[in-house]
């Protein structure tokens, strides 16, 4: 079984015709990603990552989880930012229980730091680890990154205390650059455990190497399914899968034929909670890879039914430059039917019996029709399930697509060079070593 592609609701705006046009273009692109002959072809090592992940690295990281939950850790801290964090956050949040902070469970809680520098948040962060049992992973493909460079130095010291040194080593991970950067040098002299991240592998496509797949053993989920699920993906997406089979492809082609009429915002859609940071870590991935020379499609993202009670106005009658894309999950992991009661005072006994779900996939399904009507093309991405496997695949279906699309847009994908501007900025006012100009300069505008 696979996640599945309905572009139905999109042909009231664009033509059908048109979007199999694309068709010999995405063809081209597809091959310049497999044969890195495109723009960043530097950057394509996820292109074949999950076919290339080997058995001996998922023992590797299975291994290391069991050694850190022997050690009855209660919470394990992600350090990192950006690609260093959502992915696993992502992953993570989709495949656990809403309430296991406060149930209780013999898997440990994943908690983050380094992925904002709020203070208040590092303090309430270190006051919960004094009492809890815990292990780090401290990850920065640059090694350089100043958010998780901060909150690690902090951790790092919380850590030494509460075990001592020795013990603490043994607690820390270091997923990093293979020679450059900051926390190389840290990891080497301080000996802790070290995993690579590929050099061709940039920040926001490194979900399916340990800056993902660590946290996600560690929190006891299936990455054999979730690679699996990947692999599948990429099989069913290369270069000799024609168009009219290839998900990744026609998604990039629909929502660059969108972008031509006017549709300028993409909104991610998804009808259950736990979805929300999968959401988060498709904005980085879109944003970062498309948003550049005064282009690209503005990802953004809502949960349903919660924001249909905030933004389902404007994205019913709002500005006409939306498309929607729906992530749907076919079925529930769990059932849960509303009872009758026989005052019926709530007026609810039309629904009794059903499930949950159902009232769900009515409200799923009455929106769409709403929103096409009110002007919004809507692409829906089925998951049958929500599982590692069709998340493997999902992941590899948006990495793809992502490729595909910012090689339409005449994008270079895989760079993010405006990131520097706020940190150039940042760094300048805070009077780092070797920005004394740009410190003069930048205290002059002030
Ligand atoms: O996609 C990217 O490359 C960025 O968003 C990075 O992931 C982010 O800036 C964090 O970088 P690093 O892992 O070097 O600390």
């Amino acid at each position: 079984k696979s996640i599945s592609l309905n572009l139905d609701k999109t042909f009231d705006f664009i033509s059908k015709d048109t979007v199999e046009s694309y068709a010999g273009q995405l063809q081209k692109h597809n091959e310049d990603l497999h044969n890195k002959t495109g723009k960043g072809n530097d950057f394509l090592g996820w292109v074949n990552l999950p076919t290339s992940i080997s058995e001996a690295e998922l023992a590797d990281y299975e291994a290391t989880a069991k050694t850190l939950q022997d050690k009855k850790i209660e919470v394990f801290v992600v350090v990192g930012i950006g690609g260093s964090y959502l992915g696993a956050k992502a992953v993570v949040d989709a495949l656990t229980d809403s309430f296991a902070q406060l149930k209780g469970s013999d898997k440990p809680l994943i908690l983050f730091a380094g992925q904002n520098i709020g203070e208040d948040y590092l303090y309430e962060l270190r006051q919960l680890l004094k009492t809890k049992e815990y292990a780090l992973a401290v990850i920065s493909k640059s090694g350089t990154t100043t958010e998780p460079a901060i909150a690690f130095r902090l951790l790092k010291q919380d850590i030494e205390e509460k075990y001592g040194k020795e013990e603490a080593v043994s607690r820390i991970i270091a997923v990093t650059d293979a020679e450059r950067g900051a926390l190389k040098s840290l990891a080497n002299s301080e000996g802790y455990k070290t995993y690579v991240i590929p050099d061709d592998v940039g920040g926001r496509y490194s979900v399916l190497t340990p800056v993902g797949l660590l946290a996600i053993a560690v929190a006891g989920f299936d990455i054999r399914a979730l690679v699996q699920g990947a692999v599948d993906m990429e099989n069913a997406s290369g270069p000799d899968v024609a168009f009219e089979n290839n998900l990744p492809a026609q998604y990039a082609a629909v929502r660059n034929e969108l972008y031509k009429n006017g549709k300028m915002i993409e909104i991610l859609v998804n009808y259950n909670p736990k979805l929300h940071y999968f959401a988060e870590w498709w904005k980085q991935l879109y944003g970062e890879s498309e948003g550049k020379e005064g282009k690209g499609i503005f990802p953004a993202s809502v949960d349903f039914t919660s924001d249909l009670h905030s933004m389902g106005q404007y994205i019913q009658e709002g500005e006409r430059k939306l498309f929607e894309t729906v992530l749907s999950v076919a079925l529930p992991d769990r059932e849960v039917r509303i009872p009758s009661d026989e005052a019926n005072l709530d007026s609810l006994n039309y629904l009794a019996d059903k499930r949950v779900d159902e009232v769900n996939k009515m409200a799923e399904l009455g929106t769409m029709l709403a929103h096409v009507d009110g002007g919004v093309p809507n692409i829906q991405v089925e998951l049958p399930k929500l599982n590692e496997y069709y998340l493997g695949q999902l992941i590899y279906f948006f990495e793809k697509a992502c490729g595909l699309s910012g090689y339409t847009l005449g994008v270079n994908p895989f760079d993010q060079p405006g990131v520097e501007a706020y940190k150039k900025n940042m760094f300048a006012l805070l009077e780092k070593p070797g920005f004394e100009e740009a410190t003069k300069a930048i205290k002059a505008r002030l």
